[in-house]
């Protein structure tokens, strides 16, 4: 049952973020702002802001953002519907419900799944401790040179041979037995018996970023099979969101420089033992696309740490085809291969951090990657290597690392420059000095700032008339405007309903940093610096229009009146 869009609109409408939040944390006012410590990190002076206009909060010291909703989520730690029902209480409503697609997985129920995923967590651990088994568990943990510090850190612990070592603690309890269930940490068979899932395992807990357990691995002792057992997915684990050690990572280093992705468990594990305490590992698959947003979220600079084998270079060919359209600018992302036969676990034992780390320095930049799997793949066939080259250049968003990979690319095959092989290609060649861009400029994009001003004061958009300009303009992030153009024009909004319309949306991050960006335009400016963008806007369309035009090689009779009319418009401008 989900609970219906307008009513979460209305209630961000009717709370107030100030008053809210003043209750639990005193605010002082600040200039435009209230501020206050922050109550999500220790800190000697206040940096956690809250804006009345916005109705949104923002720490500049841990990063920590939202609406009212999140600030109760966050505060009080209840999930998404509970949080709506503590705002609707506080208002004296109550929450309406209505049938429909709602995914999201009953709260209440994943609010207990994590409770008993904990409570088998700390079964775990203990059973290292307790358990008459426990000397061949710290037998093998000294085998594979694990120190109790890091044991500790990461919470590993055993899982003991038999079918109900934890199935047992809850042989009064068919409630949470059917949680452990759904949970994957019980299995049941053909006739309904249930039995523990992992069994005689060594048992690596997987957080996820708030520190939730909420799956396993299992590695057993020795050299049995399967060598690791995963939990299953379930309503709180989804694979390939998570990275195993993201958490640990984040409680050494809230802003991490890099982060280093590695294939496995013990591979972060004894990394961090050596003090390469910034590896994660993607939960043995290949790395997802959420997986790498979650990175370079996390760091500007991602290293992708594989075997030096056949398997670890089609792995890190995999990497780079997920990871090419996400980058943006200022994103890095590097190759590492280790030598045959080593993985970073045996690697960083044999030679230690330090020359870890100078190997990490020698790592492939990600164009150095691209261009010489490509010249391996095809050879002296420089068609076939133009053809696939492009196909992946196409994909890249960041402008700046798509026109160094097409320099490069130009340069193998043996081309002056790129600017013909943008025209042949009908890449959209970006003027050096935008039309109209003065005052802008220093401040982003003006595409940027117009997303970041309607995200700031959505009332701007408010029955503005469609953009047509907008809709064949291409550019990265015009698609995002003109979606948010489309849904400020037709209500008054504020800046916290807006981001709420865009909870699950993909470029939710986007907007969230984009509604905390100081853009530094005065209040009584904002209204003409906004038209201003739209009308940089137009005048780039305009511009690409002509581009397009003039490189076809034929034109209908309707297309040279355009062109026409285009030109004239253009040396309008210029004049
Ligand atoms: P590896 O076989 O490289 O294991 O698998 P490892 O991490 O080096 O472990 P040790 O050193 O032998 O103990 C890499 C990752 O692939 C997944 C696991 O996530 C593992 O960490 N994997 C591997 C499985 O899920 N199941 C398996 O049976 C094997
Ligand atoms: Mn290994």
């Amino acid at each position: 049952m989900a609970i219906p869009r307008d009513f979460i609109n209305e209630l961000i409408a009717r709370i107030d973020i100030v008053d809210l939040i003043d209750r639990k944390v005193p605010l002082k006012k600040a200039g435009k702002n209230h501020s206050a410590c922050c109550p999500f990190h220790s800190e000697k002076s206040p940096s956690f802001t809250v804006s009345r206009d916005k109705q949104f909060y923002h720490c500049f010291g841990c990063g920590a953002h939202g609406n009212a909703i999140d600030f109760v989520m966050e505060y009080d730690r209840l999930e998404f519907v509970d949080a709506i029902e503590e705002l609707a209480g506080q208002l004296g409503l109550s929450v309406p419900r209505e049938q429909g697609t709602g995914k999201r997985p009953d709260q209440g129920l994943s609010r207990d799944l994590y409770e008993l995923m904990e409570e088998a967590n700390l079964f775990y651990q203990s059973q290292l401790r307790q358990h008459t088994d426990k000397q061949k568990v710290i037998d093998y943990l000294s085998f594979r040179g694990l120190s109790d510090e890091v044991v500790e850190k990461f919470g590993i612990g055993f899982a003991p041979d038999g079918w109900d070592g934890l199935l047992g603690r809850y042989r009064q309890n068919q409630a949470a037995q059917d949680k452990l269930l759904t949970a994957g940490m019980l299995i049941a068979n053909d006739n309904g018996k249930r039995y523990d899932r992992f069994r005689d395992r060594l048992m690596f807990p997987i957080r996820d970023r708030r520190g939730r357990v909420v799956g396993f691995g299992g590695r057993v002792l020795g050299d049995g099979t399967p060598k690791y057992l995963n939990s299953p997915e379930t309503p709180i684990f989804h694979k390939g969101n998570e990275l195993y050690g993201l958490y640990e990572l984040k409680q050494k280093h809230r802003d991490p420089q890099h982060v280093l992705i590695v294939e496995g468990y013990m591979d972060v594990v004894a990394l961090a033992q050596f003090g390469v305490d910034y590896a994660v590992a993607s939960l043995g698959t290949a790395t997802t696309a959420e997986q790498f947003q979650l990175l370079v979220r996390s760091a500007k600079q991602v290293i992708c740490c594989y075997d030096g084998d056949r398997a670890g270079r089609e792995a890190a060919w995999r990497a780079l085809e997920t990871a090419l359209p996400l980058l943006k600018p200022g994103d890095q992302v590097k190759f590492m291969f280790l030598p045959q036969g080593e993985d970073p676990d045996t690697m960083v034992r044999k030679i230690g951090k330090e020359a870890f780390e100078a190997l990490m320095q020698q790592a492939m930049l990600l164009p150095e990657f691209l261009f010489e799997t490509l010249s391996n793949n095809h050879g002296a066939d420089k068609g076939a290597l133009a053809k696939q080259a492009i196909a992946l250049i196409e994909k890249v968003q960041d402008t700046v690392l798509q026109n160094l990979l097409l320099e490069n690319l130009a340069h193998k095959l043996g081309m002056n420059s790129s600017e013909d092989l943008k025209k042949k290609l009908g890449f959209a060649v970006k003027k050096a000095q935008p039309l109209n861009a003065k005052g802008i400029q220093g401040r982003g994009t003006p595409l940027r700032l117009a997303i970041a001003l309607l995200v700031q004061h959505p009332h701007l958009g408010f029955g503005l008339e469609e953009q047509a300009a907008l809709k064949r303009l291409k550019m990265p992030g015009v698609k995002l405007l003109g979606h948010l153009l489309e849904i400020t024009r037709e209500q008054s909004l504020n800046s916290a309903q807006l981001l709420e319309l865009h909870r699950e949306h993909e470029q939710k991050s986007t907007l969230i940093k984009l509604a905390q960006w100081d853009h530094q335009v005065a209040d009584e400016n904002v209204l003409l610096e906004f038209k201003q963008t739209l009308i940089w806007l137009y005048n780039q369309s305009i511009e690409q229009l002509y581009q397009e035009l003039s490189l076809k090689q034929t034109l209908t009779k309707v297309e040279k009146l355009q062109l026409t009319k285009l030109i004239s418009i253009i040396k309008g401008k210029a004049t």
